[in-house]
């Protein structure tokens, strides 16, 4: 048996290498991700000392801001969205290793000026040539930025170099398939750390350590005992100014294609040998390569989307998606997805897997909930005149935990049985914050370790399997053809059908 406990850096409880001294080139700089999570997870972590004094951070936007106001403005990122400053002289230590460049993407002038002013550093501050590029850019820069910092000769050495790719890559098969070849022809994909934030969530990593670590759960994991697998990721926010970007993407590929699947791939992969990240990549892209949308001749069996309209969150009322600024008013684009999955393997044939995520729902809530199989015999009357499955569900934020529902007998003289559910928190048994999913991420790729990234092969696999429905999804429509829901409220009625026709129904969060 595999035992996870014995690398805690890889399961997250605590980190036990901390990297050595490097520059971490962030393309994108002035963008949101950078003030609002990056470099609040970074400061957190020099905070707590998990990351070398050296450590220096060079912002690359098209701006033209000063170093001074680039430490300004992620100083304000840091008191408004991370855990605030603490001790001046450790912000002052830290903001003496910011940067600032202005470069144009496409400029191989601003390559070079950045080439400068990097091998400038490593002199001043120890860096020893150590990098990792972050392109926060919109994904259409992806390939360009790559061809660019080849061109420079910056990701000549595989050892100290790596290139840490943001979401979405590629928006289906064929363009991924492109920019996997644009990047591969740059870099050695050992150099390559396509990032899904999922992957660094804590709970995320315990599916691992929970499914592979205990013996008593494995046996029942499979299609003997296993009626079917529900996966959501339910969200309250709305369009969050990002019209430019959703209105190209649309909740199958903002949140299916990547996060859904990391977590559809950790439930239901084999046993990887090992931990080491081929080997968990591999199991992760064989199941994708087995698993198909259950009725691919007639998709609107097994695939539901759908759109918010306006409605009431919190008592307050919000606007639908159309209005929504800079959405457009006739959009056709999904806010929410409902799929049916089934995998064509020993494992799990016959069992759907079935996922939803939406946004405007009346929870921010990821779980994924195993159902199992009924009894073969049922001797007893239950309290809601039906005898309800087991069901483990893991809670994947917030409240993060496991809880196991089974059934047990009311009190009283009648036999009847009633559901209740045993419950593990993460925060009451190790009262600890858990560590930023970027944090983790960008900490692992300094330390060489791609288990948390996703590889080229892979991230194709899942691309390959909602393909057939992008085609379909995309295809110019009339805005009558997708179904509304009203903000604050589960989906659309026909997410509903999609399990009710098989007998089932989403479990209630
Ligand atoms: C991002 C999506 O990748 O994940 C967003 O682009 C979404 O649309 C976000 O809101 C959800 O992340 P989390 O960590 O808040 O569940």
């Amino acid at each position: 048996m595999v035992s996870l406990i014995e690398n805690p850096l890889r399961v997250g409880l605590q980190q036990d290498r901390i990297p050595e001294p490097q520059i971490l080139v962030i393309f994108g700089a002035s963008g949101d991700l950078t003030q609002r999570k990056i470099v609040p997870a970074i400061y957190q972590m020099r905070r707590e000392r998990r990351l070398p004094p050296e450590l220096t951070i060079v912002g690359v936007a098209r701006r033209e801001w000063s170093h001074d106001f680039f430490r300004e403005h992620l100083r304000e990122g840091i008191e408004e969205f991370g855990n605030g400053i603490g001790h001046e002289a450790v912000w002052e230590d830290f903001a003496k290793g910011l940067y600032y460049c202005p470069g144009d993407i496409d400029n191989s002038e601003s390559y070079q000026k950045l080439k400068t002013l990097l091998a400038e550093l490593d002199e001043q501050r120890g860096t020893k040539g150590n990098r990792v590029f972050y392109l926060s850019v919109a994904p259409r820069f992806f390939g360009e930025a790559t061809q660019q910092l080849g061109a420079a000769g910056m990701l000549e050495n595989p050892d100290k170099q790596r290139l840490i790719i943001e979401k979405p890559f590629g928006k289906d098969l064929a363009s991924a398939q492109v920019l996997n070849r644009v990047v591969q022809k740059v870099c050695d994909e050992r150099q390559i750390y396509r990032i899904d934030h999922y992957l660094g969530k804590e709970t995320v990593q315990n599916l691992m350590v929970f499914r592979f670590a205990n013996a008593i759960f494995e046996p029942l994991w499979n299609r003997q005992f296993v009626d079917h697998v529900q996966i959501t990721v339910a969200e309250t926010v709305g369009l969050e100014g990002r019209a430019g970007y959703y209105e190209t993407s649309g909740a199958l590929r903002d949140m299916v294609q990547n996060h859904l699947m990391q977590l559809f791939c950790l439930t239901a992969m084999e046993p990887p040998n090992s931990l080491d990240a081929d080997s968990i990549r591999n199991e992760k892209t064989k199941v994708l390569q087995a698993t198909h949308l259950s009725d691919i001749d007639d998709l609107s069996q097994c695939a539901v989307r759908g759109q918010y309209s306006a409605g009431w969150m919190k008592g307050q009322a919000v606007p639908g998606y159309r209005e929504e600024e800079g959405a457009n008013p006739e959009s056709t684009v999904q806010t929410f997805s409902a799929l049916k999955l089934e995998i064509d393997n020993w494992r799990w044939k016959g069992v759907p897997f079935y996922m939803r995520t939406g946004k405007r729902m009346p929870k921010k809530v990821s779980e994924i909930s195993i159902h199992f199989k009924e009894v073969p015999h049922l001797m007893f009357q239950s309290a809601a005149q039906q005898m309800n499955h087991n069901v483990l569900a893991l809670r994947i934020q917030p409240d993060e935990g496991i809880s196991m529902r089974f059934e047990v007998k009311t009190p009283g003289n009648s036999l009847r049985t009633r559901s209740v559910d045993m419950d593990f928190r993460y925060d009451a048994a190790f009262g600890q914050a858990n560590t930023d999913a970027y944090a983790r991420l960008i900490v692992d790729c300094m330390l060489a370790d791609q288990t948390l990234f996703t590889r080229g092969d892979e991230v194709e696999a899942s691309w390959r399997l909602l393909t057939p429905l992008l085609q379909v999804w995309d295809a110019p429509a009339a805005p009558a053809v997708i179904p509304l829901y009203e903000a604050g409220t589960w989906g659309p009625m026909e997410a509903e059908f999609l399990l009710n026709k098989d007998g089932r129904r989403w479990r209630r969060l």
